[in-house]
Protein backbone atom coordinates (compact mmCIF):
# COMPACT_ATOMS: atom_id res chain seq x y z
CA UNK A 1 0.00 0.00 0.00
CA UNK A 2 1.21 3.72 -0.74
CA UNK A 3 1.14 6.61 1.97
CA UNK A 4 -1.05 8.40 -0.41
CA UNK A 5 -4.00 5.73 -0.12
CA UNK A 6 -4.57 7.37 4.10
CA UNK A 7 -6.08 10.04 3.83
CA UNK A 8 -8.26 12.76 5.69
CA UNK A 9 -11.74 12.34 6.33
CA UNK A 10 -14.26 15.07 6.94
CA UNK A 11 -16.71 13.87 9.48
CA UNK A 12 -20.73 15.38 9.66
CA UNK A 13 -20.75 18.02 11.82
CA UNK A 14 -24.22 19.09 13.21
CA UNK A 15 -23.63 22.61 14.82
CA UNK A 16 -26.15 23.19 17.81
CA UNK A 17 -26.36 25.84 21.02
CA UNK A 18 -26.89 22.70 22.72
CA UNK A 19 -23.84 21.05 21.81
CA UNK A 20 -21.67 19.92 18.12
CA UNK A 21 -22.68 16.27 16.93
CA UNK A 22 -20.45 14.50 14.89
CA UNK A 23 -20.62 10.88 13.67
CA UNK A 24 -19.24 8.23 11.28
CA UNK A 25 -20.87 5.06 10.02
CA UNK A 26 -18.93 2.01 8.13
CA UNK A 27 -19.09 1.85 4.63
CA UNK A 28 -21.06 5.40 4.40
CA UNK A 29 -18.28 8.23 6.24
CA UNK A 30 -15.60 5.80 6.12
CA UNK A 31 -14.08 3.27 3.52
CA UNK A 32 -15.00 -0.38 5.12
CA UNK A 33 -17.14 -2.41 7.49
CA UNK A 34 -16.71 -1.54 11.31
CA UNK A 35 -15.76 -4.80 12.76
CA UNK A 36 -13.90 -3.35 16.19
CA UNK A 37 -13.80 -0.32 18.35
CA UNK A 38 -11.13 0.84 20.82
CA UNK A 39 -9.19 3.84 21.92
CA UNK A 40 -6.36 4.99 23.88
CA UNK A 41 -6.43 7.10 26.64
CA UNK A 42 -3.75 7.85 30.14
CA UNK A 43 -1.26 8.18 27.58
CA UNK A 44 1.83 9.42 29.82
CA UNK A 45 4.15 12.66 28.17
CA UNK A 46 6.50 11.25 25.50
CA UNK A 47 5.21 8.02 25.19
CA UNK A 48 4.39 6.53 21.38
CA UNK A 49 1.49 4.16 20.22
CA UNK A 50 1.45 1.47 17.77
CA UNK A 51 4.75 0.83 15.57
CA UNK A 52 3.44 -1.73 13.64
CA UNK A 53 1.60 -2.38 10.06
CA UNK A 54 -1.59 -4.71 9.53
CA UNK A 55 -1.41 -7.08 6.95
CA UNK A 56 -5.12 -7.20 6.27
CA UNK A 57 -6.85 -4.57 8.97
CA UNK A 58 -7.93 -1.09 7.93
CA UNK A 59 -8.43 1.88 10.67
CA UNK A 60 -9.86 5.00 10.98
CA UNK A 61 -8.79 7.13 13.87
CA UNK A 62 -9.89 10.14 15.08
CA UNK A 63 -8.62 12.78 17.58
CA UNK A 64 -12.37 13.20 20.05
CA UNK A 65 -10.29 14.88 22.71
CA UNK A 66 -6.72 16.36 22.50
CA UNK A 67 -4.31 15.87 20.21
CA UNK A 68 -1.42 13.83 18.58
CA UNK A 69 0.68 13.05 15.62
CA UNK A 70 -0.48 9.75 13.85
CA UNK A 71 3.41 9.32 11.10
CA UNK A 72 2.65 6.64 8.26
CA UNK A 73 5.51 5.43 6.49
CA UNK A 74 5.20 2.67 3.58
CA UNK A 75 8.63 2.12 3.47
CA UNK A 76 9.48 4.23 0.60
CA UNK A 77 7.74 7.82 2.05
CA UNK A 78 6.85 8.70 5.28
CA UNK A 79 3.87 11.94 6.32
CA UNK A 80 2.86 12.94 9.64
CA UNK A 81 -0.70 13.67 10.11
CA UNK A 82 -1.34 16.11 13.49
CA UNK A 83 -5.36 15.05 15.07
CA UNK A 84 -6.85 17.65 16.84
CA UNK A 85 -10.71 18.05 15.79
CA UNK A 86 -13.60 15.57 16.59
CA UNK A 87 -15.11 16.38 13.62
CA UNK A 88 -12.35 14.53 11.36
CA UNK A 89 -10.00 11.42 10.81
CA UNK A 90 -7.53 9.63 9.12
CA UNK A 91 -8.22 6.53 7.42
CA UNK A 92 -5.29 4.70 7.43
CA UNK A 93 -5.26 1.48 4.30
CA UNK A 94 -3.94 -1.97 5.35
CA UNK A 95 0.02 -2.63 4.34
CA UNK A 96 1.36 1.04 6.10
CA UNK A 97 3.66 1.39 9.19
CA UNK A 98 2.60 3.34 11.82
CA UNK A 99 2.75 5.02 15.08
CA UNK A 100 1.19 8.07 17.09
CA UNK A 101 3.08 10.60 18.98
CA UNK A 102 2.88 13.75 20.70
CA UNK A 103 -0.02 13.14 22.75
CA UNK A 104 -1.65 16.13 24.74
CA UNK A 105 -2.57 15.43 28.51
CA UNK A 106 -6.12 13.98 28.49
CA UNK A 107 -6.22 12.97 24.68
CA UNK A 108 -8.12 10.43 23.50
CA UNK A 109 -7.76 8.35 20.42
CA UNK A 110 -11.04 6.79 19.15
CA UNK A 111 -10.23 3.93 16.19
CA UNK A 112 -12.41 1.95 13.97
CA UNK A 113 -11.11 -1.49 12.85
CA UNK A 114 -12.27 -3.10 9.88
CA UNK A 115 -11.21 -6.69 11.46
CA UNK A 116 -10.88 -8.68 14.82
CA UNK A 117 -8.69 -8.46 16.92
CA UNK A 118 -5.76 -10.93 15.07
CA UNK A 119 -2.23 -10.53 16.81
CA UNK A 120 -1.25 -12.91 13.79
CA UNK A 121 -2.42 -9.94 11.29
CA UNK A 122 0.26 -7.27 12.65
CA UNK A 123 3.96 -7.21 11.67
CA UNK A 124 5.61 -5.68 14.53
CA UNK A 125 8.98 -6.05 12.95
CA UNK A 126 10.22 -2.95 10.90
CA UNK A 127 13.12 -4.95 9.16
CA UNK A 128 10.60 -7.78 8.38
CA UNK A 129 7.96 -5.11 7.52
CA UNK A 130 10.66 -3.50 4.51
CA UNK A 131 11.52 -7.42 3.34
CA UNK A 132 7.73 -8.17 3.05
CA UNK A 133 6.97 -4.69 0.67
CA UNK A 134 10.70 -5.75 -1.25
CA UNK A 135 8.86 -9.65 -1.29
CA UNK A 136 5.22 -7.92 -3.49
CA UNK A 137 7.66 -5.54 -5.70
P1 LIG B 1 -1.42 -2.86 20.36
O1 LIG B 1 -2.26 -2.91 19.14
O2 LIG B 1 -0.08 -3.52 20.33
O3 LIG B 1 -1.25 -1.34 20.82
P2 LIG B 1 -0.69 -0.09 20.01
O4 LIG B 1 -0.35 -0.56 18.64
O5 LIG B 1 -1.81 0.87 19.99
O6 LIG B 1 0.45 0.45 20.76
O7 LIG B 1 -2.28 -3.45 21.57
C1 LIG B 1 -1.82 -3.43 22.90
C2 LIG B 1 -2.36 -4.66 23.61
O8 LIG B 1 -3.80 -4.67 23.60
C3 LIG B 1 -1.91 -5.96 22.98
O9 LIG B 1 -1.56 -6.87 24.02
C4 LIG B 1 -3.13 -6.50 22.29
C5 LIG B 1 -4.29 -5.88 23.03
N1 LIG B 1 -5.42 -5.58 22.14
C6 LIG B 1 -6.54 -6.42 22.13
O10 LIG B 1 -6.60 -7.44 22.84
N2 LIG B 1 -7.58 -6.11 21.31
C7 LIG B 1 -7.57 -5.02 20.49
O11 LIG B 1 -8.55 -4.76 19.76
C8 LIG B 1 -6.39 -4.18 20.49
C9 LIG B 1 -6.29 -2.98 19.59
C10 LIG B 1 -5.35 -4.49 21.34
Amino acid sequence: MKIDQASIIQLPKMLDQRGNLSFFEGNKHIPFDIRRTYWIYDVPGGEMRGGHSYSKNEEFIVALSGSFDIVLDDGNEKKTFSLNRSYYGIYIPNGIWRHMENFSTNSLAFIAASTDYNESDYVRDYSKYLSNIDAKS
